[in-house]
């Protein structure tokens, strides 16, 4: 059975992520939500809040691990055995940077892992985090975007657009 990697900042996560969560966890024996810190974004949530929205949001799926991460995604696939890592395409804009990524990772997965893309469900093809941010920030309406859980988060921490 396979293991695979969804990795991503998920801040916060989105129904667009769960969606890929959802349909991956089907493909593979454990799926491993990677939460990672990418140090060219300011984060709304911490580390810890980003985990734990995921476990709450994906309480009813039996095969996920939820772990976080900095440095290299390829160090990580290749420290844990994963030999399929999760991507989600949203549109043709995500296909330059992903294609990029992709084959480069490639290289460094050393032939142990290959990249897999899920097309996004369309009712989520333009969520992202940031926007969710920026519409909540402003009082706009996002239930149904974000899981349950990361609305009350949200409102708990009254969460600015900037991600502070
Ligand atoms: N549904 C909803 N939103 C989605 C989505 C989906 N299916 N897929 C992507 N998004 C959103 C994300 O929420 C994010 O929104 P934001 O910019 O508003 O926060 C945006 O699209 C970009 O998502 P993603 O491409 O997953 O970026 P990311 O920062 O979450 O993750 C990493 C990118 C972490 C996988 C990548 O930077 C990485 O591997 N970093 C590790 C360092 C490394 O190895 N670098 C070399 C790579 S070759």
């Amino acid at each position: 059975m396979k293991k695979a990697l969804y990795a991503g900042s998920f801040d916060p996560i989105t129904a667009g992520h769960l969606d890929v969560i959802n349909r991956a966890s089907k493909l593979c024996g454990t799926l491993v939500v990677g939460v990672i810190q990418n140090p060219s974004k300011a984060s709304a949530f911490t580390g810890e809040e980003r985990m734990d929205m995921i476990r709450r949001a994906t309480s009813h799926l039996s095969n996920i691990q939820i772990d976080q991460f900095d440095g290299l995604l390829a160090d990580y696939v290749l420290r844990h055995q994963i030999t399929v890592v999760v991507r989600g395409l949203r549109a043709t804009m995500d296909f330059e940077y992903e294609i990029q990524m992709a084959q480069m990772n490639a290289r460094l997965y050393h032939d142990q892992a290959e990249t897999i893309f899920l097309m996004t469900n369309p009712e989520h093809s333009f969520v992202s985090s940031s926007l969710m941010r920026e519409v909540f920030a402003l009082g706009g309406d996002i239930s149904g975007l974000v899981p349950d859980c990361v609305l009350e988060m949200m409102m708990k921490k009254a969460v600015t657009s900037k991600g502070e």
